[in-house]
């Protein structure tokens, strides 16, 4: 496991993610990425965001700690696309939180440097990011450090239960499910 130090008090490290760190990042992530503050990145955070990152892109997920105290963690990827018969490499960051104990240490600089440094040497040209339009905390960090051409990105949800259709579908579903449940009781019983 790679260790890298600042020279600076309090003492910020960062390495790579472990196994022991799955949960401490998902239990940071459900305080910050809260359905009050942010529905969109509320709607995707989950256990599986984190595990997934761990089984697929390890060496991409990294943790900062402060005087040797979990203390953030970023979650990334390399996307390659083919164009013009030519293929370019994208490192994307899925998922960047510090814990509000540790705001405004340069916490979040030095996550986001490491993991830039290393998707370099996997060949990436650009690094991209999304987050909530409101996240005006996170468009200051990402524009601080150079990330430029906003773009909006719009979502829309269905509500199944409201809809003609898919509303007497999901009804039809759930009834279906209640039935072999009954059935298979009385038939344990
Ligand atoms: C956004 C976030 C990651 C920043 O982490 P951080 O470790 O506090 O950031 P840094 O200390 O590295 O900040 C560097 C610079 O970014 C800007 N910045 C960071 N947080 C800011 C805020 N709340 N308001 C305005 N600017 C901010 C500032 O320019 C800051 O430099 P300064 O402190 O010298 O003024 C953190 O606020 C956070 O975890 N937010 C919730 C999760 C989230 O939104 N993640 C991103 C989307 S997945």
């Amino acid at each position: 496991m790679s260790e890298e130090t600042a020279n600076s008090h309090p003492e910020i490290t960062v390495r790579e993610m472990g196994i022991d760190d799955i949960a401490p990042i998902f239990h940071l992530g459900e305080q910050l990425f809260s359905s009050e503050l942010y529905p969109s990145l509320y709607r995707t955070w989950d256990e599986w965001e984190v595990s997934g990152a761990y089984n697929t892109d390890s060496d991409l997920c990294l943790v900062a700690e402060v005087d040797g105290r979990f203390a953030g963690f970023i979650l990334g990827t390399i996307v390659e696309k083919k164009a013009d018969k030519k293929f370019n490499v994208y490192s994307y960051i899925r998922w960047l939180g510090v814990s509000p104990d540790f705001h405004r240490l340069g916490i979040a600089g030095k996550l986001v440097d490491r993991f830039i440094e290393r998707t370099i040497g996997q060949g990436a040209e650009t690094v991209l990011m999304d987050t909530d339009p409101s996240n005006e905390a996170a468009i200051n960090f990402f524009t601080s450090k150079g990330f430029k051409n906003p773009r909006q990105h719009v979502y829309l949800s269905l509500n199944l239960s409201e809809h003609e259709y898919y509303g007497k579908l999901l009804d039809y579903e759930r009834d279906r499910a209640e039935r072999i449940a009954g059935m298979l009781r009385r038939y344990r019983q």
